[in-house]
């Protein structure tokens, strides 16, 4: 906001554009140095003077008038210094505005993600659970940012391991079992499919036929594949209620099994396609990568066959105008092949897909491997998540009500933070007892704060009150301190942060700009008494305390936390 008051204070001053102005602005690093600072070295090279020559005039020609903004030249620097008493008003109207994180950057261009996508019949791992936290969060800043967002969960629920399911469930496999426990019976299965393998060779074709079965319409395999698709997709949504999220379509693999043969006919009529030992593959050989595998050497086809179908439908049926794919960072090579592919075929857009790859998520050094059956369950990690957190508020706040809701909230607010407040690409060893702590970077710090800041509004009987201009005028006496006025340029700077996670594809520059914004308003908490026997005082103060609040609250969501009143 200040960079935007910024750069219309320099506009009438200097012959560049608005836009250009803003581009060269900067937050100085500390207050001392101004709200808002201007390096003049663009101007330098316009008008050939030395900078620190420019950043004098300007500073002579903006202190002329009074606009209750001051500047000071420091080397080639133009400092600007906002007049809180001025200011503050205008800050808190434009904070306290219910469009306030909303832009309309997007115009309403359809943006179709792929998030989440487990796989049918395998648990659902940790790497799924950044899918599903990254692609919801950005699926909310999209939105936020004024596009028409898509989500979709792309389960994989065909392939060759079904064959092997299959064969594994009809030798050892125990219907009551599998009903009460699908993904670790089917685990089981696996593992010991796998075990069973390596002595006896048949096994593995005998898996092959059941796929081939499967592939052909067998009634039989059929029947198994739709009750391990039911049976999985029940687990899958169990965690899905926990983690509070939604997709606006779930369409497996499958959902292409009559797309790709279109795809291969195009492909073959544009003679992209090539033999390579018997398989047909597309070379990306001008591209520096290795070449795309398209069928393989018994006719059928494969993962890369499948998202470009997958693609393809994506951009005719729903109508996408960018396509985002969260997934991990060892599938970069796959996305990179089938994006060449579909450039080769013609389609331009496919500029316009993205891989959002992001790093290993590791349980205490425990790294998961479905093979040989070490992995760290989800639902496990959740429910020991929610029982700490309970602990800890049985501890903070004995006489809590909904302590057991609070308790969910918290926990898997901890656990989504923990993940999310991290650069995507960094691999991540989750420790719940850190992303549990209240008083360090985490979920619950935030979560705590919000409720800090509600608590003070619920003691006013403010909750809900709409703060009219009068009110926020008056405001400005009591919010012009340095931690007030620190407090209030953090907040304003929240739609920067929307709009720089969604550039980047980063939800972590809105979960580090929480952590920064609660902290400043801790550091205002802590040195101000914000009730007191003046009510002018205490109403001025909890303007701000209103506006930390509609921030936290409105970041938190973007992020899928919940915010309890109480904690
Ligand atoms: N099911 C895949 C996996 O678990 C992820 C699918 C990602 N989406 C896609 N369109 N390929 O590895």
């Amino acid at each position: 906001m200040l960079l935007r008051w910024a750069a219309e204070r320099l506009l009438p001053l200097v012959p560049l554009s608005q836009e250009e102005i803003g581009a060269i602005l900067e937050l100085p690093p500390n207050p001392e140095l101004g709200d808002v600072a201007f390096p003049c070295y663009t101007l330098s090279r316009q008008w050939k003077r030395p900078p620190a020559a420019i950043s004098e005039e300007l500073a002579i020609r903006i202190n002329e008038q009074p606009t209750g903004i001051r500047a000071e030249a420091k080397g080639p620097y133009l400092n600007l210094f906002f007049e809180p008493l001025q200011w503050v008003p205008r800050l808190l109207e434009t904070i306290l505005h219910p469009d306030f994180a909303c832009s309309d950057e997007g115009d309403g261009r359809r943006v179709v993600i792929d998030l989440s996508s487990p796989n049918i019949a395998k648990p659902f791992g940790v790497g799924h659970l950044r899918s599903t936290m990254i692609g919801n969060a950005l699926a909310n800043l999209y939105r936020a940012s004024g596009y028409d967002v898509v989500t979709v969960n792309h389960i994989g629920d065909w392939g060759t391991q079904f064959g092997k399911l299959m064969e594994a469930y009809t030798r050892w496999g125990d219907e009551e079992k599998l009903r009460q426990e699908p993904i670790r019976e089917s685990l089981r299965l696996y593992v010991q499919f796998h075990d069973e393998a390596e002595k006896d060779k048949t096994l593995e074709d005998d898996a092959r036929r059941w796929f081939w079965k499967l592939e052909n319409g067998d009634p039989e395999a059929q029947r198994l594949w739709q009750y391990f698709v039911a049976f999985s997709m029940e687990e899958f949504d169990r965690v899905y209620a926990r983690l509070g999220v939604t997709f606006d379509h779930t369409l497996g693999e499958s959902f292409y099994n009559d797309k790709m043969g279109h795809v291969v006919r195009q492909l073959t009529d544009l003679q992209l396609l090539e033999e390579s030992d018997g398989a047909q593959v597309v070379r990306l050989d001008e591209e520096g990568m290795p070449p795309c595998l398209i069928l393989k050497s018994d006719g059928t086809t494969i993962y890369p066959t499948r998202d470009l179908a997958t693609a393809i439908y994506r951009k005719n049926e729903m109508g996408a105008d960018k396509l985002l794919y969260v997934v991990g960072g060892e599938q970069k090579l796959h996305f990179a092949q089938v994006f060449a592919v579909l450039k080769r075929m013609g389609m331009d857009w496919s500029d316009r897909c993205e891989h959002i790859a992001f790093g290993l998520m590791k349980f205490g050094g425990r790294k998961m491997s479905t093979r040989r059956g070490q992995v760290v369950f989800l639902d496990e990690v959740l429910d020991e998540a929610v029982s700490k957190a309970e602990a800890i508020i049985a501890g903070k706040n004995p006489d809590l009500t909904d302590r057991h809701e609070v308790a969910q909230a918290v926990g898997i607010g901890a656990v989504i933070f923990g993940d999310l407040k991290h650069n995507r690409m960094l691999e991540v060893d989750f420790s719940l007892d850190e992303a549990l702590r209240f008083e360090g970077e985490t979920g619950p710090y935030l979560q705590y704060t919000a409720a800090r800041a509600h608590k003070l509004l619920d003691k006013c009987g403010l909750i809900g009150a709409e703060a009219n201009q009068g009110s926020l005028e008056q405001s400005a006496d009591y919010l012009s301190d340095s931690a007030a006025w620190e407090c209030l340029k953090t907040l304003a700077a929240y739609p920067d942060a929307i709009r720089d996670a969604v550039r980047l594809g980063e939800p972590s520059i809105v979960a580090r700009y929480l952590l920064d914004a609660a902290k400043q308003f801790n550091r205002f908490y802590h040195q101000e008494r914000i009730i007191t026997d003046s009510e002018q005082a205490t109403r001025g103060k909890l303007v701000l305390v209103a506006a930390v609040l509609r921030v936290l609250r409105s970041g938190l969501s973007m992020l899928g936390l919940k915010s309890p009143n109480q904690i």
